[in-house]
Parts: structure tokens; C-alpha cells; sequence
């Protein structure tokens, strides 16, 4: 695993997005639409934000890109204002020139759950796979919406959220009775078959998780831990989400040997 510990959030987000352009490019180099894996939250809202600029200052187009979203709730219609349908559109697709028709986030309203999970695993196939997912982490170690004791060969389907995960959400609900209490979620096995995968977190609520994510056992306990089994990972961190960290140092010099190695 590549850890990259940053000074800001900023700087995360200016990374991540450095990433999804990179991977964009490489797509095209092999003359193949670039396919994202897009994520939710608050940590991913500084990386749209900085993709949004770059669009807008005609250095990146999302003309030929797919995206394929982690998860959606369940129990909220697409046009709520925190289904993940509201928030993709809101935070990226609406201000950059993806296609709408290219973009999927997981059906959940009005509709037959099982038989919707696995038709997006068939629409993720048939796109090629994804070359680059984004994810956040939960505080308990989540990964998309897959809460502890996800197997880690599960594929996209219907889970029930945690009680940690509800309380979390809360803030965006007027009470944490609003909060879905199920969703559909990639599964562990589909986020491993990604080309390539970077996870952000930032902040010190994320500090526990994440070291758990890169130094703690691969375990269903903390499912995050399961990237530990992916050959091509990204974990970029602030100061305060890498604080729990044991091999800090080790990572840093690994970043200065990356930095050397590349200007020669
Ligand atoms: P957050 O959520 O970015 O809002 O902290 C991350 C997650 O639950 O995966």
C-alpha cells in the first residue's frame, strides 16, 4: 500500500484529483473509456470541488468518462436531498460534462433490491471494470456501506447500516430516526476488482480506522483492512487521520524515494 500523509485537506484533495486525472489519461491512452468509482460523504467533497475547477479551467473533460457510484440507501427516492442520486448530481455531475447516461448509483426506490444488485454488478462488467475507485472510510472501518463482518468476497447487495454509521449520518437528517437504516452497497470483492484504488480520510475521528485499514489484521472486523489484499492501493491522509499510525516515518521516506526516483 502507498500511504501519503498530507499537511491539509486541501492537499488531499489536490492529490486525489491529480489521481483521477491520471487514471482518466491512462484510460485514453489505451483508447478505452476511463471508468470511476465514485464515492459519497463528506471527505470527497473537496476532491469534486477541485475536479469541478479543473473542468472549468478546460484542463480535464468527463466527456467520455463512466461512473459507477458505491452505494445508495435505502428507503429515499433519488430527488431526496440525501439520497446519493441528490448528492452526486449536486456535488459533481450537474457542474462538469459527464453524460448522465454514463453515470450509475445503485437503484433502490420502487424497485426489486436483489435483482437491482445484481444487475449493477452485470453494468459493471459490461463497462470494462473500473479503473480507479475513490473511497472514504467509516469511523467503524467501512468501506462503501459495507459495515463489520462483511465478508470479503461480497459482491454489490443489500446491507443493513450499523448503529455507528446511523449516528454518524445523523448530521445531515433532522434526527437519526431519518437515517435509511439499509442500503445497497458494492461488496468488498467487487471494490478489489477495481484496476486501482485510492481512499481518502481526513481528520482525527478517521485515525482509528485508518490504521486499522493499513497496519491491523485483514479481518471482516474492520473491512478496510481487506485493501491490504489489493496490489495497486492509494490510502491519502492529513496529519490528524495518519496520527494513529505506527510506521509514519516509513511512509514519508517511501514518498521522498518515489519523488528521487522519478526526477532522474
Ligand atoms: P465521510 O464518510 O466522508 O462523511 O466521513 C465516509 C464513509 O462513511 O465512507
Amino acid at each position: 500500500m502507498r500511504v501519503v500523509i498530507l499537511d491539509s485537506t486541501e492537499a488531499v484533495s489536490r492529490f486525489a484529483a491529480d489521481q483521477v486525472a491520471g487514471a482518466i489519461d491512462r484510460a485514453r491512452e489505451t483508447r478505452k473509456p476511463p471508468v470511476l468509482g465514485l464515492a459519497t460523504g463528506g471527505t470527497p467533497l473537496g476532491l469534486y470541488n477541485e475536479l469541478v475547477q479543473r473542468y472549468r479551467d478546460g484542463i480535464l473533460s468527463f466527456a467520455d468518462v463512466f461512473s459507477f457510484n458505491l452505494d445508495e440507501y435505502v428507503g429515499l427516492p433519488p430527488e431526496h436531498d440525501q439520497s446519493y442520486h441528490y448528492y452526486m448530481k449536486e456535488s459533481l455531475f450537474r457542474h462538469i460534462d459527464i453524460r448522465t447516461e454514463n453515470t450509475s448509483v445503485p437503484q433502490t426506490w420502487n424497485c426489486d433490491l436483489p435483482a437491482s444488485a445484481k444487475a449493477y454488478e452485470t453494468k459493471i462488467s459490461h463497462a470494462g471494470g473500473i479503473d480507479l475507485q475513490v473511497l472514504g472510510i467509516g469511523t467503524d472501518g467501512h468501506i462503501g456501506f459495507n459495515e463489520v463482518g462483511s465478508s470479503l468476497a461480497s459482491r454489490t447487495r443489500l446491507k443493513t447500516l450499523t448503529r455507528q454509521t446511523r449516528s454518524d449520518n445523523a448530521r445531515y437528517f433532522a434526527s437519526i430516526d431519518e437515517v435509511p437504516i439499509a442500503a445497497i452497497t458494492m461488496g468488498i470483492a467487487t471494490i478489489l476488482e477495481a484496476r486501482s484504488i485510492l481512499l481518502l480520510a481526513t481528520g482525527a475521528n478517521k485515525a482509528k480506522a485508518v490504521a486499522g485499514c493499513v497496519e491491523g489484521a485483514v479481518s471482516s472486523g474492520l473491512p478496510a483492512s481487506a485493501l491490504q489484499l489489493h496490489p495497486n492501493v492509494t490510502i491519502v491522509v492529513d496529519r490528524p487521520a495518519a496520527s494513529l499510525l505506527q510506521h509514519t516515518e516509513y511512509y514519508e521516506d517511501s514518498e521522498r524515494v518515489r519523488a528521487k526516483l522519478q526526477s532522474v
